[in-house]
């Protein structure tokens, strides 16, 4: 069945002629979508319609992280700078657009380095090459990779000190025992004695949070929906995005967001050759978003083998910036 779908995709490349079809998204949409719960990986919500949307979401009134973070970083890079010795490797997992590691290096004495790896080659030479004029001096060593895999640090840095940046809460949209497993590899990529600057999103009032994933512009919606336009786009499917609604829970128990494409009426897509029934209501879960009390966030840490070293949190205890060292 793959490599039918490997072919069907490559087929639907090169009629459109646009889109590189992406295979991985086309195998992980067709499982996701014929699996008994249905499900998307987060992942996909990340093409480039997807990253633009989320930076809209970065700018909302009811989307807090990202401001509150960035505050806390501006607050806080004098006292990292101060444990950073000058000759220190900055490692940044998952840069994105680079946009907070500003706030270090403007803060931190001479580095030997920024070694920055990102998925999205598009993402990483744009912030590249923004950093560049911004940072004349620092020098820089890009890596297309995903942050999950072990990645080889270049040997020029061998014996600098190390410091890991890992900002915007990604690692609540990990289950804590895949968190766990990504601290960890976090740490054998930087080796002993490392120190690794982490944000990780508060517990708090359900109001608070229900409202930062369903904003009243409608923007965290269309991020979500977005996923099944992309497979319109690149996979020929035929939703019809209509027919499905933005819902966001919050399960307290959990301390956990839940994003889910719910569809509104009986509905059955084409995709890949395969017809998916939708009922009126079923729900597809595309995303959660794990959120920790400091102590909690601490704890996963340690099972990773970090010791917490230092917390910064806002006034409001909306958001946490932890040092952890090994
Ligand atoms: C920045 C990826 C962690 O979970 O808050 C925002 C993604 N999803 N609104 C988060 C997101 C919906 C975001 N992360």
């Amino acid at each position: 069945m793959s490599s039918n779908l490997a072919n069907r995709a490559v087929k639907l490349q090169a009629e459109s002629g646009t889109q590189p079809a992406d295979l991985e998204f086309a195998r992980a949409l067709v499982s996701g979508l014929t699996a008994d719960e249905k499900s998307i990986p987060c992942r996909f919500l990340y093409d480039a319609r997807g990253s633009e949307l989320f930076e809209q979401i970065t700018e909302l009134d009811e989307y807090y992280p990202t401001r509150t973070e960035t505050k806390i970083l501006e607050d806080c890079a004098g006292e990292i700078r101060e444990a950073t010795p000058a000759g220190s490797l900055l490692v940044e997992f998952g840069s994105g657009s680079s946009t907070k590691t500003e706030i270090l290096l403007s803060a931190l004495d001479a580095i030997a380095g920024y070694v920055s790896i990102e998925i999205s080659k598009a993402a990483l030479d744009e912030a590249t090459e923004r950093l560049k004029s911004r940072f004349p001096n620092l020098v820089q060593v890009p890596i297309v990779g995903d942050f999950s895999h072990a990645v080889d640090l270049p040997d020029q840095f061998a014996g600098a000190p190390r410091l890991g940046f890992f900002p915007g809460s990604t690692i609540g949209n990990l289950r804590p025992e895949q968190a766990v497993g990504l601290l960890g590899n976090m740490k054998s990529v930087l080796g002993e004695k490392s120190r690794l600057i982490v944000g990780a999103d508060l517990k708090k009032d359900s109001g608070i949070l229900l409202a930062a994933y369903n904003d009243d512009d409608g923007v965290t919606a269309q991020f979500n929906l977005n996923v099944l336009a992309r497979a319109n786009r690149e996979l020929h499917a035929d939703f019809v995005i209509e027919n499905f609604e933005h819902v966001a829970t919050y399960d307290e128990a959990l301390g956990r967001i839940d994003m889910f494409l719910v569809s509104r009426v009986d509905q059955t897509v084409r995709l890949l050759g395969h017809s998916i029934a939708f009922a009126a209501g079923e729900r597809v879960h595309t995303e959660h978003s794990h959120k920790y009390t400091v102590a909690g966030f601490q704890k996963l840490a340690g099972q990773a083998g970090w010791e917490s070293s230092r917390v910064w949190c806002d006034e409001a205890g909306l958001f946490s910036v932890h040092e952890l060292a090994c």
